[in-house]
């Protein structure tokens, strides 16, 4: 686990409101991410959490507050330089292009980088490394994926704009327990190799088992944020989010 304090934070919100049109969704949110960590952001259907990963990596304004990565502000910043700034969003539901092979499609994830063949090359053998399924259907269109294979796709695509904070929607949601497993492997080998990680996950326990720290939102608002393996046996996350009872 990484040193609590040791580096600056990857992340920093300060009071930072978005939401669509008429509609305000987050309500004024502070948040510190630590860098070299793996961070889960949890809570129920509506909280907020993936109108709060469009605003960070830029596809919705900041209205208000202020918004920082690596000490650098991007409260009005537009997606293209929040992307080059390594802040990676891998969408919910994927969003692969269904018609182009495997390989283009990762390869699209490098698209705005300055980086010379050599160095794209060594990321789409670091991506094929990692997910050795990918390389076997590179030539494949990816509609013809399995729901895990495709989010194997979309992470390595988000790997391949050279991330240095890689957030993930919905990781586990429709794949297998075996599945989910290999990619939180995956996961846990690049959070090792230096890429922190900001995850929404709708398995409480896999989230909290799998991050350092964790956020809870409800209704737009963080409402509580600790250490994973202390949020995991506090009573309320357990009554609330795991559906256990206390006595
Ligand atoms: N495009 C949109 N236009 C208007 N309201 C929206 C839009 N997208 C989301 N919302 C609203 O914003 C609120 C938060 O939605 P959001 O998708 O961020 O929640 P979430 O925490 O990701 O939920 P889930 O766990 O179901 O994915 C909800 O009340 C939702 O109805
Ligand atoms: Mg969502």
């Amino acid at each position: 686990m990484a040193k609590a304090g040791a580096r600056a934070p990857i992340l920093e919100l300060a009071g930072v409101t978005a939401g669509y049109g008429e509609i305000q969704v987050l309500w004024g949110i502070d948040m510190r991410v630590r860098a070299g960590e793996i961070t889960a952001l949890i809570g129920s259907n509506g909280a907020g959490k993936t109108t709060l990963m469009r605003t960070l990596s830029g596809l919705l304004p900041v209205r208000s507050g202020t918004y920082r990565a690596a000490g650098i502000d991007l409260s009005a910043a537009r997606a293209e330089t929040i992307l080059r700034a390594g802040i990676v969003h891998v969408p919910e539901g994927r969003r692969l292009f269904g018609a182009m092979s495997v390989e283009d499609n990762l390869l699209m994830g490098a698209y705005l980088r300055r980086g010379g063949r050599g160095e794209i090359g060594r990321d789409l053998d670091r991506v094929f490394h990692i997910f050795p399924k990918l390389y076997e259907r590179r030539t494949q269109a990816a509609a013809t994926l399995s729901g895990g294979e495709q989010q194997m796709c979309a992470i390595g695509r988000g790997l391949m704009s050279a991330p240095t904070l890689l957030m993930i929607d919905e990781l586990s949601l429709g794949l297998s327990p075996l599945l989910v497993e290999q990619l939180v492997a995956a996961l846990r080998q690049l959070n090792a190799e230096g890429v922190s990680i900001l995850l929404v996950e709708q398995d409480v326990t896999i989230a909290l088992d799998l991050s350092h720290s964790a956020f809870v939102m409800d209704m737009g608002r963080i409402v509580r944020s600790g250490v994973s393996s202390e949020l995991l046996s506090d009573p309320i996350i357990r009554d609330a989010y795991l559906g256990v009872i206390e006595d």
